[in-house]
């Protein structure tokens, strides 16, 4: 029933207008109310899209409600309907009518209110849509320092890396071309009619979202999902038989897998956090490689570390994922402009632990999915200034990717990511 899943889109929309990740919101409240399958899509959909959206929902309830509205999950409601009424093809009062309904099961008293904002919505759709043009925040559905920070570091670009965050995330596969060549894998997809497009020599798009278990071939490892921006890593960092290579930060795996592949490595993974390490696992088993994978910390003492020096050390910090907004969209509403701060601090802290480890000759390469310069190249500048034995090697980026310097600027096929590869001497 529609309006049973607009009140479990509202609770889930709800705890990220209190501040909570979507994604982590979006399975519990799942699991709390419901385990039914046949609406998933559905209110994932709804869920997604109204946060995307928020910036325009704001500005209609802010129009059309002159008091705050007390009760969270009411607002909530509004901002699902108002983007399902912009954006899906049912009739906008039945939409109306179902959102009643569930008002209903939030607060029995406040459903009348729903409808009076909803109906008056409806009434003056157009002349609200021509003053939300006005309003940039609004129009371009972000924070306010969001888009003046966009502007500011990309004065010829904003408008288009502003979009893109907008967009519905492409489906991008990494073939495994010892298992399978690329061209037999995408006979394959289109054998069962999934329309996709070959974006370079191992990855290939799929433009329709597909839950990764009915991917052919992904269970037996022969493809995996990866961004196109992310396939890089794995060739920049240029790896040679035998090396000894870290992945400093290491979970899911994604980019370990890609190295493994690509070469007979031996490899060290490293990861924090003890559910995501359960990931590298999973996801190295899948493919059918053999790693050593630790649920330790990369700090200044390294205790897990045997003194074996590494060739080359792939460290892909925790940043603000700035450059996979269209991915986890609650992530422009979540972040707080001091965050970067805090994320620059601890990514000078990762660079100065893991560098020691570093045999000299050796390679690192410092990665981030952010796209703002004081994660990027700040922390790069301010690592170099504090030491003699570094120097930064030129990268040189394939023709089919969109980036300025060191940085990938988001595109139709490909996140937002900054690498930089540095050398010991
Ligand atoms: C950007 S993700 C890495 C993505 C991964 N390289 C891939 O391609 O699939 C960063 C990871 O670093 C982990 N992490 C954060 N601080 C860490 C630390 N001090 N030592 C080891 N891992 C850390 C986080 O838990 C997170 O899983």
């Amino acid at each position: 029933m529609m309006s049973q899943s607009q009140l479990l889109a509202a609770k889930i929309v709800e705890q990220v207008l209190l501040g909570k990740n979507l994604d982590k919101s979006f399975q519990l409240v799942l699991k709390k109310y419901n385990n039914e399958e046949e609406n998933l899509s559905q209110i994932k959909d709804m869920t997604y899209g109204a946060i995307r959206d928020l910036g325009k929902s704001n500005f209609y309830i802010n129009s059309l409600v002159k008091n705050k509205i007390e009760n969270l999950c009411l607002e909530a409601l509004l901002h699902i309907v108002l983007f399902q009424i912009n954006h899906s093809r049912s009739n906008d009062f039945t939409l109306v009518n179902q959102a009643v309904d569930a008002a209903k099961k939030i607060d029995h008293k406040k459903s009348s209110f729903i409808n009076a904002v909803l109906r008056n919505f409806l009434r003056n759709k157009d002349s609200l849509q021509k003053q939300l043009k006005e309003n940039q925040s609004a129009m371009f559905s972000y924070p306010n320092w969001w888009i003046e920070k966009v502007k500011k570091q990309y004065p010829k670009n904003w408008e288009d890396i502003l979009n893109i965050g907008n967009q519905h995330p492409p489906l991008a596969l990494r073939v495994n071309s010892k298992k399978i060549k690329i061209k037999d894998y995408s006979d394959t997809l289109r054998k069962q009619r999934i329309d996709h497009t070959l974006v370079s020599d191992e990855c290939l798009i799929i433009r329709k979202p597909l839950d990764v278990n009915k991917i052919p071939g992904f269970l037996d490892g022969k493809v995996s999902v990866q961004d196109l921006g992310a396939q890089l890593a794995a060739h920049i960092i240029d790896l040679k038989e035998n090396q000894k290579v870290l992945d400093a930060c290491s979970a899911p795996g994604g980019k370990a897998c890609h190295m493994l592949e690509l070469n007979e490595i031996q490899l060290t993974a490293i990861e924090s956090d003890n559910q995501r390490t359960l990931k590298i696992n999973n996801n190295i088993k899948r493919q059918g490689f053999k790693a050593k994978v630790l649920n330790e910390t990369i700090n200044n003492q390294n205790e897990w570390w045997d003194k074996q020096y590494f060739d080359r050390i792939l460290l892909d910090v925790p940043c603000s994922a700035t450059g996979i907004v269209r991915r986890h969209v609650d992530i422009k509403w979540l972040r707080r402009i001091n965050d970067f701060q805090n994320f620059a601090d601890n990514q000078l802290f990762l660079l100065k632990a893991a560098w020691p480890m570093l045999k000299d000759g050796g390679k690192l390469l410092y990665v981030t999915c952010s796209i703002f310069e004081e994660e990027n190249r700040g922390v790069i500048e301010k690592f170099k200034q504090g030491i003699d034995n570094v120097s930064e090697i030129d990268i040189v980026f394939p023709s089919n990717i969109t980036h300025i310097k060191n940085q990938v600027l988001p595109s139709d096929n490909h996140d937002g990511l900054f690498y930089a590869l540095l050398q010991k001497n």
